[in-house]
């Protein structure tokens, strides 16, 4: 390894000092999102760390990583080629893997176009302004009827469990023009094993970066390869049925749009033809895999802070009576007559902050940052956990308190408070389906408040801590929910 000249005027970056072949890998330890933040303060916004023999770039501050992301967006919005990545989607995610800025953008457009255009339809019929309204109402009803059995028959649920199949179902809708059941077995032991996905792709995993790891037994690593696997195999099925069924007359979801666009293609001759119909088709994996993943895993969280807030659960549930009613089932226009469920959802985003890490990123070109030097290539970590725990941003940063995000008056949510956060990522990877998920946890949450309050197990304290991943998930556990009654206004 040759160390890079470092051009005049630039520093070189500051950082704990590796120890030969793990780097810093013991420091970094099991919660990267505390260890990570505690480096923070000691080296700054930009530092780096060595994990095994790699250096890895980790930014914090809200005013720095905006400088990185949007002012030099170009130079830190590559993917690094890690070990982990290339097993997802076969090597072909529009996420994960390594495509070139042309490709990569390309993609990213076609992406974001389906899932508007599928977003936006006009529901079935005129009570839901649009298919996404549709989808997520009917989910919602589904889920509460289900958790009704459920309680009937086992007097608590797993939270996770149920919600990660309603909201698996509103982009399966999307993506395939299907739903599930929940007893469905193949769908369920496919999202509800999500976890086991996020632990290997969660920033800083070890095997990622210190090559001997892969050598060794791993259940983690096998049970990743095998989530992987089924899931391919599993979109698989559903887009070869779909190229079987394709009409161009008749497009159906974002699958069959996916595929028109590549028979479009095959016609324009002057279309500048760099992407295999796989890698057009395969979007479609991006879009089911993030759209259930992340939003179960705040939908889930959310549940569990009504259970560790009571008082809020009531104040939540009395919002909803006094500006909604019980007669009609919430809808997306309800929003701003609902402004403490809005800031209760950011302050659940914030204080959870359960995407700890954007997708690692990496840079394109030699650039610098603070007057740091970072050579092209560079694995970069950004803390979005740090932003949303940053004294210097947010008062009692640990505290889970929602009026943060309301005006003094509480009738509005305050906009400025809430772009304070960052949950989605920031500049040209910012996440694509930010819009869709913002709608989706407000309606899917005013459907379960409304209908249910949740309970804890009494006797069961709950346990908040996250388990670290991509995606952090809190620890499988039981709740009870009852009815609500009329009664109770
Ligand atoms: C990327 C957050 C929901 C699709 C990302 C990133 C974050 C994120 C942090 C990485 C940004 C970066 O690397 O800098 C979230 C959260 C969600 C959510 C918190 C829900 C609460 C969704 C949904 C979809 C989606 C519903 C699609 C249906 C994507 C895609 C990317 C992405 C395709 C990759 C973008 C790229 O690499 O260019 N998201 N996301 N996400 N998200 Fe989301």
């Amino acid at each position: 390894f040759f160390r890079t000249e470092i051009p005049e005027g630039l520093r070189p970056l500051p950082g704990p000092k590796p120890l030969p072949i793990i780097g810093n890998v013991l420091e970094v330890g099991s919660r990267p999102y505390l260890s990570l933040t505690a480096m923070s303060k000691r080296y700054g916004d930009v530092f780096q760390i060595q994990i095994g023999m790699r250096p890895v770039v980790v930014l914090s501050g809200s005013e720095t990583v905006r400088q990185a992301l949007i002012k030099q967006g170009d130079e830190f919005a590559g993917r690094p080629d890690l070990y982990s990545f290339q097993f997802i989607n076969d090597g072909k995610s529009l996420a994960f893997s390594t495509d070139q800025a042309g490709v990569w953008r390309a993609r990213r457009k076609l992406a974001y176009s389906a899932l508007r255009s599928f977003a936006t339809l006009e529901g079935t019929t005129p009570e839901y302004s649009c298919m996404l309204e549709e989808h997520v109402c009917k989910e919602g009803e589904y889920l509460i009827t289900q958790l009704q059995k459920v309680m009937k028959a086992d007097g608590s649920f797993d939270p996770f469990r149920h919600i990660v199949v309603s909201v698996a179902n509103v982009i399966c809708g999307m993506c395939f023009g299907r739903r599930y059941d929940h007893d469905h077995e193949e769908l369920v032991s496919l999202v509800y094993l999500s976890n086991e996905f996020g632990q290997v792709v969660g920033s800083g995993n070890p095997a990622d970066f210190i090559p001997i790891l892969r050598f060794l037994p791993s259940s983690t690593m096998k049970k990743f390869l095998d989530i992987n696997d089924r899931f391919n195999t599993f979109v698989q099925k559903i887009v070869t049925d779909h190229y079987s069924t394709f009409d161009k007359d008749n497009i159906r979801d974002i699958t069959d749009s996916l595929i028109d666009h590549c028979e479009d293609r095959k016609l324009d001759e002057n279309s500048n033809i760099q992407m295999s119909d796989e890698k057009v088709v395969g979007i479609v994996n991006d879009l089911f895999g993030a759209g259930f993943d992340t939003i179960s895993t705040a939908l889930s969280w959310s549940v569990m802070y009504l259970v560790a807030y009571p008082e809020m659960q009531e104040r939540l549930y009395q919002e909803m009576v006094d500006n909604v009613g019980l007669d009609r089932t919430p809808v997306l226009t309800d929003k701003p007559k609902l402004p403490l469920l809005e800031a209760f959802i950011l302050e659940t985003m914030r204080h959870s902050s359960f995407l700890p890490f954007t997708i690692p990123h990496c840079t394109s070109k030699d650039t610098s940052l603070n007057g740091y030097f970072i050579p092209k290539d560079t694995c970069v970590f950004i803390n979005q956990w740090q932003i949303n725990h940053d004294p210097e941003l947010w008062k009692d940063p640990s505290t889970f308190n929602p009026e943060r995000f309301l005006s003094p008056d509480g009738t509005e949510v305050n906009k400025l408070e809430g772009e304070k956060m960052m949950v989605f990522g920031m500049g040209k990877r910012r996440c694509i389906g930010e819009v869709i998920a913002r709608h989706e946890l407000f309606l899917f949450l005013a459907i379960l408040v409304q209908k249910l309050k949740f309970l804890p197990i009494p006797g069961e304290p709950l346990d908040m801590t996250p388990e670290y991943g991509l995606t952090m998930k809190h620890k499988p556990c039981h709740l009870r929910a009852t009815m609500r009654s009329r009664d109770e206004q």
